[in-house]
């Protein structure tokens, strides 16, 4: 091949050669082991003396013209790449950050505190009692004795050993006598807080679950002002009118005593699993204050009077949420906790 022609062809392919890889490719077909050059050169043994001269100065000048833009050409292309792979690398300190998926409260946990900013704003104090409690405020102070029937109101969790008489209280309500202790009437106070119960779970009930206890003592305090705080509490909790019915009933703590029901939510009181088919879910126990509940606190009985009331934390949440099992609040299911 023409020496001339070979020159402009191989500097036309090296300088649109756009990388490395690229490079090396046209170098083998110029200069490498079977390259159009070396073969070249390779050939010329067979010419005349004369043109070995010519033709073979001619050759090598190229090859060393060749092997120049080679290197200038590699040295491009490497900064060219350095340079890509730089600007890859580069931290763009102006690009908005990646957020971070953020939790958020249990439903339980919101629930109780939308519950406990109500009663603040109707001037209840928020009032704790400890989870492991005794036998006498469990139940003795709460006028239910050792040997009384009612006791087998509530599956106890006993702890060991027996005789220190402890146990994971049943309910809220031993914060009453505990409170009454060291305060003097008027008092208006709730307790949120956990409590535990040895039974069979179904779609409403847990071992485990969550209560408010209210308490508000006076010197007139009646049932109608019981009514009157509970109707106001659920209306600003649901932010509507729910319809509630006070059923008579019987704890021994208090005397009279009701359960307060209220038309499900999740059936618009028609019945369901979540109620149970009746159209009503019994949301709290309530009454007034037993003289002997008083007593045990150091009042005078007769004194005082004033209402109590017991809601289950967890029926509110399914009521607010619409949620017919109880249990999938302590399933720990993402895909359920982050609905809310
Ligand atoms: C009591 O625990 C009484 N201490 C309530 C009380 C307080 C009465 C003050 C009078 C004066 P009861 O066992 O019915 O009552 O429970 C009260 C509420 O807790 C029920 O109405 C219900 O809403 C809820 N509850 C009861 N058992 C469970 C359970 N296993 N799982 C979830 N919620 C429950």
């Amino acid at each position: 091949m023409d020496l001339k022609i070979l020159q402009n062809q191989s500097k036309k392919e090296l300088e649109s050669a756009k990388s490395l890889k690229e490079l090396d490719v046209i170098f083998r077909k110029y200069l490498g082991k079977n390259g159009e050059l070396t073969q070249l050169l390779r050939s010329l043994g067979s010419l005349s003396h004369i043109e070995q001269k010519t033709i073979g100065k001619k050759a090598n000048e190229l090859r060393n013209v060749l092997q120049m833009w080679f290197e200038e050409r590699k040295s491009e292309l490497q900064q060219q790449e350095v340079r890509e792979q730089e600007s890859r690398e580069r931290i763009d300190v102006t690009a908005p950050g990646k957020r971070l998926p953020k939790g958020h409260l249990h439903p339980l946990t919101q629930i109780q505190r939308k519950a406990q900013e109500i009663f603040q704003s109707m001037g209840f104090s928020v009032v704790e009692g400890p989870e492991i409690e005794s036998e006498h405020y469990n139940f003795d102070a709460l006028n239910i004795p050792a040997d009384h029937p009612s006791r087998d109101m509530w599956d106890t969790f006993w702890l060991k050993p027996a005789s220190a008489g402890l146990l994971l209280r049943t309910q809220t309500s031993p914060v009453q006598v505990r409170y009454m202790e060291s305060h003097d009437p008027p008092l208006r106070i709730i307790v949120p807080g956990r409590i535990f119960r040895y039974e069979a779970t179904d779609v409403s009930h847990e071992i485990n679950f969550y209560q408010l206890e209210g308490l508000m003592v006076g010197g007139d305090v009646s049932v109608a002002d019981f009514k009157a705080v509970i109707q106001e509490f659920y209306k600003m909790f649901f932010e509507k009118t729910v319809h509630i019915r006070l059923r008579p009933s019987y704890f021994p703590f208090t005397e009279p005593s009701f359960e307060v029901d209220m038309s499900c939510l999740l059936c618009s009181g028609k019945g369901c699993s979540g109620c149970g088919q009746s159209g009503w879910l019994e949301m709290m126990g309530a009454g007034m204050v037993h003289p002997n509940v008083f007593k045990a606190a150091g009042y005078i009985p007769g004194e005082w009077q004033g209402f109590a009331f017991g809601m289950g934390l967890d029926r509110l949440a399914m009521m607010k949420y619409k949620v017919n099992d109880i249990r999938l609040f302590y399933s720990g299911d993402l895909k359920f906790l982050e609905q809310f």
